[in-house]
């Protein structure tokens, strides 16, 4: 514990130091809303929903030919054109569009119409616009799917909330935009989840790859299971194709009530002020879309009481979402002792002049809230591994908080070697823009069009 770190502090970050016990009754109550998701009986009164998601196959490492790729759900909003050349020579032509915030909660036509013309702009700056490409959708959000190219908008996570979309089916919410415009060719012959995307670009290099996770914006995980067990999939019994991908939407369990015990009055808050209250509960415990708020509310309470930045205070700060979850990264990126990122973060917020006890008490914060995200997030691993009943396995991660925190890394190997059973042997891999090169490899994999070499 750091000597400078004040007492009040300590008392007040308490609720987020969960113990190994605590952690193993989470991978308990998780393991049965995971199999309630499943089964076809429960599944309608489940909260981990367990989507199928059509992808029966993983990459061989063999598929070529040039796919188009659309990636909404994350920060930004990207087109993308994947050239599969070979196994370890894949080419991505990409850009970024600035996603305005307004979209985020405006109609779904405007949302869709956005996606068309961004589509459309990266077409003719690339030549593409009559090469009627097969597209792969990555829409990081639950769809109920009803095959490989149709999913059903469930309900809205991480802070979009457009009209008229859930309850429809996005791929043709994004046909019907494409052909209003009427100057593009494009075959969208897949939508898929971010975590699916991540799964199958790290399967393209791991052959052992069976689970997809993103700790980024938001958090899920997906996974390889049995066709078989797999209820919810009308074929599960007479499918030929021995597994099936299933989208867990993770980010869902406790929405009923079953994380009450490894929750704290901030996510609580943090909860209220977000578009979706009552939702997303083991999401907003770990996912870098609320971390930043959960050291923020601390923070302020702390200033509130007296404790920490006396005489320092700022404006800023008191701003809800203020404090970006970046900032965590940063802060516990200096060195016992040193507070170079930490000085610039509280620049940026306006806090200048504060004593090195502040910044010890920050940084305490921090790690507070970003181990109890990989605890949690351990502990969700543990559950699929377990439920796999498989003694080796390759994760495929992507997502900011994952690749920025310097430590989330080995907290996450940490506390899944604790939680896990000995001899169970497993690694913990970057995933390659999942997006992009995962987008295409489903696209590639539906063969249901036959690429453009
Ligand atoms: C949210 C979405 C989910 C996505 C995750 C990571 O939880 O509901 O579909 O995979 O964020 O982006």
């Amino acid at each position: 514990m750091p000597s400078l770190v004040n007492m009040e502090v300590e008392l007040a970050v308490k609720g987020f130091l969960i113990d190994q016990e605590k952690m193993a009754e989470v991978v308990e109550r998780m393991t049965k809303e995971l199999k309630m998701g499943l089964a076809k009986d429960t599944h309608p009164r489940a909260v981990i929903k367990c989507f199928v998601t059509y992808v029966q196959d993983l990459p061989t490492g063999k598929e070529r030919g040039k796919y188009l790729a659309l990636d909404l759900g994350g920060t930004n909003f990207r087109v993308l054109l994947v050239n599969l050349v070979g196994q370890s020579d894949i080419q991505i032509t990409s850009k970024s569009y600035d996603f305005p915030s307004t979209l985020m909660t405006g109609t779904g036509k405007a949302l869709f119409d956005f996606l068309a013309e961004c589509l459309a702009e990266f077409c003719k700056e690339n030549g593409l616009e009559n090469d009627n490409l097969p597209l792969g959708f990555t829409f990081s959000f639950p769809l109920q799917q009803q095959g490989l190219s149709k999913g059903i908008l469930v309900a809205w996570t991480k802070g979009f909330n457009c009209e008229g979309v859930v309850g429809k089916n996005v791929v043709q919410l994004l046909q019907d935009a494409i052909e209003r415009r009427g100057d593009l060719k494009i075959n969208t012959v897949a939508v898929l989840n971010d975590t699916v995307g991540t799964l199958m670009s790290c399967a393209f290099n791991h052959p052992n790859c069976r689970i997809g996770l993103i700790v980024g914006t938001g958090s899920n995980a997906c996974y390889v299971e049995k066709t078989v067990n797999a209820e919810c999939f009308e074929g599960y019994q007479t499918s030929p194709k021995p597994s099936m991908v299933i989208n867990c939407e993770w980010g869902a369990f406790g929405d009923n009530g079953v994380l009450e015990f490894v929750r704290t009055a901030y996510d609580k808050v943090v909860d209220k002020v977000t578009p979706n209250p009552g939702k997303q509960t083991f999401e907003k415990c770990i996912s870098g879309m609320y971390m930043g708020e959960l050291v923020r509310l601390v923070v302020v309470e702390m200033i509130g009481k007296g404790v920490m930045f006396v005489g320092d205070s700022s404006q800023k700060i008191q701003q809800r979402w203020s404090f970006k979850s970046s900032y965590i990264s940063d802060i516990e990126s200096d060195g016992p002792g040193e507070y170079r990122s930490c000085n610039k973060v509280l620049h940026e917020l306006g806090i200048i002049g504060s004593q090195e006890a502040d910044k010890e008490a920050l940084r305490f914060i921090c790690e507070a809230v970003s181990s109890r995200s990989a605890k949690m997030c351990a502990c969700g691993l543990v559950t699929i591994i377990n439920k796999m009943n498989i003694n080796e396995v390759v994760i495929g991660i992507d997502g900011s908080v994952y690749r920025y925190h310097p430590k989330y890394h080995d907290m996450l190997h940490f506390h899944m070697r604790k939680l896990l059973k000995p001899g169970v042997k497993f690694e913990l891999v970057v995933s390659e823009d999942g997006s992009g090169r995962g987008a295409a490899l489903v696209a590639a994999t539906a063969g249901q069009s036959k690429p453009k070499m």
